[in-house]
């Protein structure tokens, strides 16, 4: 019995020390931008960022203009096949790995340190982000895993990042779509299944 409560106080202890969870300040709907036209007028890949880490309010914009709650009844910034919500969006950073919670606009805190090596994988440029968005697809939440059902999930995965790609373009943010990475090592790291699949990243700074 002794055992048992000391192994539950560990555990307790052990899952407290990462689940910090932090509101981020409300999006800015006066945030500077481009009109949509000039943003798809300007986007494009780029691959090298300035090492200064990104405000709190520019990444809380691009985080709710990724997939933030837009309407009272839960929706999304980003449309789902069905409303499914199935993309899970990760912000690593050099301080550590935190999922966005679109609900309550919140990030909390799931593995500690620097690990955007393996969202970099061969591409040693994607490093030097100060943070990379890794989208996961999570097959479980959608429901299915058969053909179409990874065909709406990628299309889904694609949304979020095009969101990311034109909010960048139209905020003047430096940002790359790219689907490599060390997916292996990303879902060992966070405790992943095979149905929770990264997918897509985007690295992302200020401009060099
Ligand atoms: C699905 C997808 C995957 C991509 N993967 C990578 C990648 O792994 N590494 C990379 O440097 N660029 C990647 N890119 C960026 C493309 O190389 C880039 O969009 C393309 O060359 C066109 O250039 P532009 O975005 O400036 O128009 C990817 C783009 C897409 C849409």
């Amino acid at each position: 019995m002794k055992k048992f409560a000391l192994l539950t106080v560990t555990l307790l202890m052990g899952t407290s020390c990462f689940a910090q969870t932090k509101n981020l300040p409300e999006p800015n709907m006066q945030h500077k931008t481009l009109s949509v036209m000039e943003a798809y007028q300007q986007r494009k890949s780029v691959r090298e960022y300035s090492a200064q880490p990104l405000s709190e309010q520019d990444l809380s914009d691009l985080l709710w203009a990724a997939q933030g709650k837009n309407r009272a009844d839960g929706h999304l910034t980003a449309p789902t096949a069905m409303n499914r919500q199935e993309i899970r969006l990760y912000v690593f950073s050099e301080q550590g790995v935190s999922l966005y919670d679109p609900q309550t606009h919140s990030l909390t805190q799931v593995a500690a340190g620097d690990h955007r090596d393996i969202v970099a994988g061969r591409q040693d440029f994607a490093k030097s982000a100060p943070v990379s968005l890794v989208m996961v697809a999570d097959m479980d939440k959608f429901g299915s895993n058969n053909q179409h059902a990874q065909w709406m999930v990628s299309v889904d995965t694609g949304i979020v990042c095009e969101n990311i790609n034109l909010f960048c373009s139209a905020a003047g943010l430096c940002t790359v779509p790219r689907g490599t990475m060390d997916a292996k090592a990303i879902q060992s790291l966070l405790g992943l299944t095979d149905n929770q699949i990264p997918l897509i990243n985007n690295p992302v700074g200020y401009s060099k």
